[in-house]
This record gives structure tokens, sequence and C-alpha cells, in this order.
């Protein structure tokens, strides 16, 4: 057969280009947040609620984007011992054997928080000398349940409140009028031994702008990891809950510089309930816009650190979020938050794009 020539051989090469090429921008339009993540070696997930379960349309698209899921509310403890010492996993069983059925990662949320606590825990904490149990004793059996199925635990959630006016930034919550400071070092002494293959997350809010109520936020959670890290607390990442706004103090170098300061104590980061409030409107399109930009240039930065391992929206659809909690909003379409990825038909908005673009654009960890 005649050699081929340099124009066919150039020829082939450059349909086979066009092709992969094609390939690409018909994989870079379609692929699924879940998808482009793991190729870089990253996650992205979504919180859920077992109330979602029959939704048909919504855990399709569900399975189709998320890479992990976290339970919105059955994870806590006011769902999981409503009752004082009956431990009902049921609900967030559910949800981690639908992440295990879809090769989703789990994360726990959450193990120690001043809120979502049944009523008998907070009086047992305020009464005269609580047992240290109430603490140990839930995470330790929490956390021995799930052993081998988490991912990432958030063992203490918001325990930072600089305006309670204590010199370390510390909540004032039923857990340190009970235990003290030492709360949180007991909590993640205690999860650790439950289950060493956890990753054990400190998470909290408020850490994403320049603002001084967040700049002062920021100061304590550095103070508070260095704390850890002295006392060898087995705290591993920190979790960015980044409840955004639009129109906020959102300044890139500003979070890059916190961000940094996190890494050089040698913790990971996690963006754990990712989601952009806007001040509503009739003009969707802006509205949307508006939520796609901050989102992508928060995540510009967030995930520009390879010590950021993934990113979780609290919530994948306006169909169900947290925001939505004025009864009336459901009926004046300008008024209905428009906070997460998807829209309520289920539609990829700005946003989702937003996400797709910042997680494309993220350098690849080990593994991606
Ligand atoms: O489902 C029960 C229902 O059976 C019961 O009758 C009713 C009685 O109050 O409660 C229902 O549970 C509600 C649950 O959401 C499920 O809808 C709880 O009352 C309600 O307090 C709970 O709100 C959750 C909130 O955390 C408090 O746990 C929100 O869904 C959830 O989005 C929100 O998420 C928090 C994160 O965990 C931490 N960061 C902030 C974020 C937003 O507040």
């Amino acid at each position: 057969m005649a050699p081929l020539s340099r124009r066919a051989l150039l020829g082939g090469a450059l349909s086979a280009l066009s092709l992969a090429a094609g390939r690409h921008s018909a994989w870079a339009e379609v692929a699924a947040l879940r998808e482009r993540a793991l190729r870089k070696g990253l996650f992205y997930g979504c919180c859920a609620s077992t109330a979602h379960f029959g939704d048909a349309p919504f855990i399709q698209a569900l399975a189709r984007e998320a890479g992990a899921l976290v339970p919105e509310w059955e994870g806590k403890r006011g769902r999981i011992e409503a009752r004082r010492g009956v431990l009902d996993f049921s609900a967030a069983d559910r949800l981690a054997e639908f992440a295990a059925n879809h090769g989703m990662l789990f994360r726990g949320h959450t193990l120690v928080w001043w809120n979502s606590n049944p009523a008998w825990l907070n009086a047992a904490l305020d009464a005269a000398s609580p047992p240290e149990s109430l603490l140990t004793g839930y995470v330790d059996a929490v956390v021995a349940h799930f052993r081998g199925r988490v991912h990432s635990w958030d063992v203490v959630n918001e325990a930072i409140e600089p305006k309670d006016g204590r010199p370390d930034g510390l909540r004032a919550c039923p857990w340190l009028r009970a235990f003290g400071p030492a709360y949180l070092d007991i909590a993640y002494h205690t999860a650790r031994a439950a289950d060493p293959g956890a990753l054990l997350v400190y998470n909290d809010y408020g850490m994403d702008t320049a603002d001084p109520w967040q700049a002062a936020r920021q100061h304590a959670v550095i103070g508070l990891l260095e704390g850890f890290r002295r006392r060898g607390v087995p705290c591993d990442a920190l979790g960015l809950q980044a409840h955004l706004k639009t129109g906020s103090n959102f300044d890139q170098e500003h979070l890059r510089r916190f961000l940094a300061e996190v890494t050089a104590l040698g913790y990971r980061t996690l963006i754990t309930e990712l989601d952009v409030a806007d001040h509503g409107g009739m003009d969707i399109a802006a509205r949307d816009r508006a939520v796609a930009d901050l989102a992508g240039r928060y995540l510009e930065v967030a995930l520009d650190q390879p010590q950021t391992i993934g990113v979780v929206t609290w919530g994948l659809s306006d169909r169900y979020t947290w925001l939505d909690r004025r009864p009336w909003t459901r009926w004046v379409e300008a008024w209905r938050p428009r906070p997460l990825p998807l829209d309520s038909a289920l539609r990829r908005k700005p946003m989702w794009h937003a996400i797709a673009r910042a997680i494309d654009a993220a350098p690849h960890r080990p593994g991606g």
C-alpha cells in the first residue's frame, strides 16, 4: 500500500483532533458536576433529605449531578435522638444507602451543634454537673454506627460567636456551659477513636468576606485551629459553609489570604454548604447572573487552593432550599430564592455553569 502523503496524514490528524474537540465540547456542554470534579480529583455534592425521595425527577437529577451527599436535617441529634437514649438512624441510613448505591461520598452532619438539639438534651446540659457521656456517648455511638461509610464528619458545627464577648471567640452555648472549651477537644478525640478512617472537620459560617463581623469570625477560627494544633486535637479540615449573599463585601484576595492561613496550619478545606441568597426581584435573568457571578468568583479562589478537596451546595435545586422559608414566596416568583445550581424545574442555571467553569479551571489534585 502506498505510504500516506503528508497532506493525507495532516488531514487525518486534523479530523481526529476535530472529532476529539467535538467530543470534548460535547462533553464540556453536558458533563455533570460530579464527573467534572472527579476528573480534577475533587468532589461535588449537595445536601438532601429523605423527604425528597418521592420526587423522581429530582432524584434523577441528584444521582446525575452529585458525587457526595450530606443529610440536611436527618443527621442531627434532634432527629437521631429525639428521645433520650433512643437512637433512630433510619432516615440517615436511607441517605447513606442512597449515597452508597449511587457511588457518592457520604458526609456526616453534624455531631455537636448549639442548634437542632432535642429539648431533653438542652435541659440535661443546663443541669448541675452534667455527665460528659452526654457528649462522648453520642459522638461515639453515632460515629461507630456509620464507621467506614462516612467520608468526613462535621464533628463540631458553629462553635464560634465573637459577639458573645469571650476572648477566644467561642459561642456561649450549652456545650460550653456544661464542659468548658474542652468540649471541642473531647468531641474530636472521641470521633477519631470511633472511626480513624473518617476526615474530621470543623464547620462554620461567615468566613467569606472582608466585612468586619466576618473578619472577627475568621480571626477566632484561626485561633481555634491553632489551638487544636498546639494541643494535638485530631481535626483535619475546615469546612466553610459559604452561605453567600449578592451585594456582600466579597473580596477574592481577602478570601485567598484567609485560606492560605488555614492551609499554612496544615488543614484541608471543604466548601460545605454553598448557596447564594439575593434580594429578589422580577428580573430573573439578572438575579441568576448575579448569583452565578458570586459563586464563580468564590470558587475560583477556593478551588485554586489544592488543599480544597470538595464543594457541597446546600441543596441542588431551588425547588428545595432552606432559604424558601416564607410561605408566601411560593406564589410570587419574584420573591422565591434562587440560590442553587438548578432552578425549580431542575434546569441548569447560570450558577451551574459557573460552578462547572470553576471546577474545570481548578488545578488537578492527586488522583485527579
Ligand atoms: O421534619 C420535621 C417534622 O417532622 C417536624 O414535625 C417538624 C417540627 O418542627 O420539624 C421538621 O424538621 C425540620 C427540618 O428542617 C426538616 O425540614 C426542623 O424543624 C427544622 O429546624 C430543620 O431546619 C434545618 C436547619 O438547618 C436546622 O437543623 C434546615 O432544613 C437546614 O437547611 C439547616 O441547615 C443549616 C446547617 O445544618 C448548618 N449551617 C446552616 C444551615 C442553614 O440554617
